[in-house]
């Protein structure tokens, strides 16, 4: 096999799992353990790193098939899958700080990142200080002294705000801390934020790398030191792992997500410029417009402007859940990245939790839509919006 493979074709051939049957499917290892022919055999498994696979927990060639198709995919050393978003999101914070580490996050945040950042972190004495996203000098001042983990999800959900990564890994690497870098809402179709500077980062594979609404999942993308020193002790000690028959869905999924996420993202763009005709450029955010105010941060770091786009329906909540009720197409749920085209009120779902004043502050009003576009025709979804907008 020729070493290497640009990254639409290792997705179907890198890394090869296969048993002695020849199949040509990934094979899937549905067990939670592994046996042994004797108590000579078992004993070294137990110390050896990078040994036998003794138990799910500790690893799995399905997992780890998975593991190795996803570092490819995102230009790191390695990866380590967990069985969900969030797992992945809260193995990299607790298992890369500990009771006096300082913190620094973007705003906006996806709730339950927020949730970790204001209610749980603090209990275990880190400290964590937000800057709003669009904000550099804010960046800038709070990196100017010493942190241990800067956490920035770009591009932001429900806003899509963009955070320059570059910028922020030199100020963050200055201040002698790791970037993490949440791209969920981007995808490495879309946005290889490693090499931009990242040191992790952490996908909600729920979304894109699913990208048909089955499983929950999350991977985390760095350094091989980081995962074989920091986060597969922790996340193989507290168990979050994914599970095999979910790495399964993951690994054949991920054969067509270029496919799919560059269909999406074309129609996004032509929805967005539906959209941005239709009320203006100050009701609709996607990075992909040229009137954006992140547009050149897009230009610089993304490969597409995405799937997502996010507007302003007019009329408050009132005329929000107006729209949603009048749409025949278009799902109304809070997931992303789906081959149907989703549309979320973040105001009462994903981001409710926040504070009125705080939700309006940073851009989530009551009138927001977040739609993720899907695999329609773009026709169909343009109809749809103009019967919703009324
Ligand atoms: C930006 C972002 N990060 C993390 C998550 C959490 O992912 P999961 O639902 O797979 O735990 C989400 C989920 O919507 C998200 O939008």
């Amino acid at each position: 096999m020729a070493s290497k493979l640009r990254r639409a074709t290792a997705m179907l051939h890198r890394p090869r799992l296969r048993t002695g049957f020849g199949e040509t499917s990934d094979a899937l290892f549905v067990t939670a353990s592994f046996s042994y022919e004797s108590g000579e055999a078992a004993e070294p498994c137990f110390g050896e790193p990078g040994g036998r696979y003794c138990y799910t927990r500790v690893g799995n060639p399905t997992i780890h098939a998975l593991e190795e198709r996803w570092a490819e995919l995102q230009g790191t050393e390695a990866a380590i899958a967990t069985a969900s978003g969030m797992a992945a999101i809260q193995g990299v914070l607790l298992g890369l700080m500990k009771a006096g580490s300082r913190l620094v996050a973007s705003r906006p945040l996806f709730g339950s990142c927020m949730w970790l950042c204001t209610d749980l972190l603090p209990r275990y004495g880190v400290q964590v200080d937000f800057v709003d996203a669009w904000d550099m000098d804010g960046f800038a001042q709070a990196l100017g002294r010493p942190a241990d983990l800067v956490l920035v999800e770009t591009p932001a959900n429900p806003t899509l705000d963009l955070i320059d990564i570059g910028a922020v890994a030199n100020l963050a690497h200055a201040a002698g801390a790791k970037l993490v870098v949440d791209d969920a809402l981007a995808s490495p179709i879309c946005q290889r934020s490693a090499e931009h500077g990242a040191d992790i980062v952490v996908t909600s594979a729920t979304k894109h790398a699913d990208g048909q609404g089955r499983v929950l999942g999350g991977l985390i993308a760095c350094d091989r030191l980081t995962r074989d020193d920091v986060l597969h002790p922790f996340i193989k000690h507290t168990g979050p792992i994914l599970s095999p028959f979910n790495a399964w869905v993951l690994l054949k999924s991920l054969e067509t997500l270029e496919l799919r996420v560059e269909r999406m993202a074309a129609s996004a763009a032509q929805v967005a410029d539906w959209l941005h005709e239709r009320l203006g450029s100050s009701r609709v955010r996607y990075p992909g417009l040229a009137s954006d105010r992140h547009h050149d941060i897009a230009a610089r770091q993304m490969m597409s402007g995405g799937t997502l786009v996010s507007f302003r329906t007019g009329g408050g909540k009132a005329g929000a859940f107006d729209f949603l009720r009048r749409l025949q197409v278009i799902e109304i749920t809070n997931n992303l990245g789906d081959s149907r085209t989703i549309a979320t009120h973040p105001a009462t779902t994903t981001h409710a939790r926040l504070p009125v004043e705080e939700r309006g502050r940073i851009g989530i009003h009551e009138d927001l839509i977040r739609l993720s576009v899907g695999l329609e025709h773009p026709a169909d979804l343009i109809e749809d919006l103009e019967r919703g907008l009324g």
